[in-house]
């Protein structure tokens, strides 16, 4: 069995499909949430569904990210997970933090990457007249929204799309996809998921 943490900022939609997911012959299990905001609304949603939970306020810790990054560590720590996800965690991680977790460590980014890194995403692909959204999960490594893709799912980008209808559209498909990626991570398969 695989001890699955993950890191959320905000509402934790994408936490809780994955936690959701990790039932019956599913290899994983949801050991720790941990948010750098105390007021998340995911955190509720966690200890809802009985798990346990961490809030480190990296505000409490100002310009010091290394700082941050060691108390969080803490309470990571603490739940030896064998996988980290993030997933809408907001904090850009230090190349230390990611070192320690690299190639146990996935990401949840809403723009097909290569394309759109960074922050946007929805409103850069209709900027740009893009047909074709979608979100994809990958590993983490030192450099932002890079590392090896595991998992890519694709959407229509409408005529008219606000950035909010897009976002929504691609939530969806979140919601599957990083589930999908994180029952064959953790069963030791990285063959990417495609949907
Ligand atoms: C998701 O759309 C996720 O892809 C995005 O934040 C949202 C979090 O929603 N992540 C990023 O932008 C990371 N740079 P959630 O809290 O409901 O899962």
């Amino acid at each position: 069995m695989k001890r699955v943490a993950i890191l959320i900022s905000g509402g934790g939609s994408n936490m809780v499909a994955l936690v959701n997911s990790m039932t019956g012959d599913h290899q994983g299990r949801a050991v720790l949430v941990a948010s750098n905001d105390p007021a998340a609304s995911g955190l509720v949603k966690a200890q809802a569904a009985g798990i346990a939970t961490a809030a480190v306020d990296h505000r409490a810790f100002g310009k010091d990210r290394a700082a941050f990054e060691a108390e969080l560590l803490r309470h990571i720590e603490a739940a030896a997970p064998d996988i980290l996800c993030l997933a809408g965690f907001m904090r850009v991680l230090t190349p230390a933090f990611v070192a320690r977790f690299e190639g146990r460590m996935l990401n949840i980014h809403p723009s097909l990457l290569p394309k759109y890194p960074g922050l946007h995403t929805h409103q850069r692909a209709i900027d740009a007249g893009d047909t074709q959204a979608g979100c994809t999960v990958h590993e983490v490594t030192a450099v932002l929204d890079d590392g090896p893709i595991l998992g890519q799912a694709r959407v229509p980008v409408l005529p008219g799309d606000s950035a909010d209808d897009l976002a929504a559209r691609v939530l969806v498909q979140e919601h599957k996809l990083y589930p999908a990626v994180l029952r064959r991570y953790a069963a030791g398969d990285r063959t990417p998921v495609l949907l």
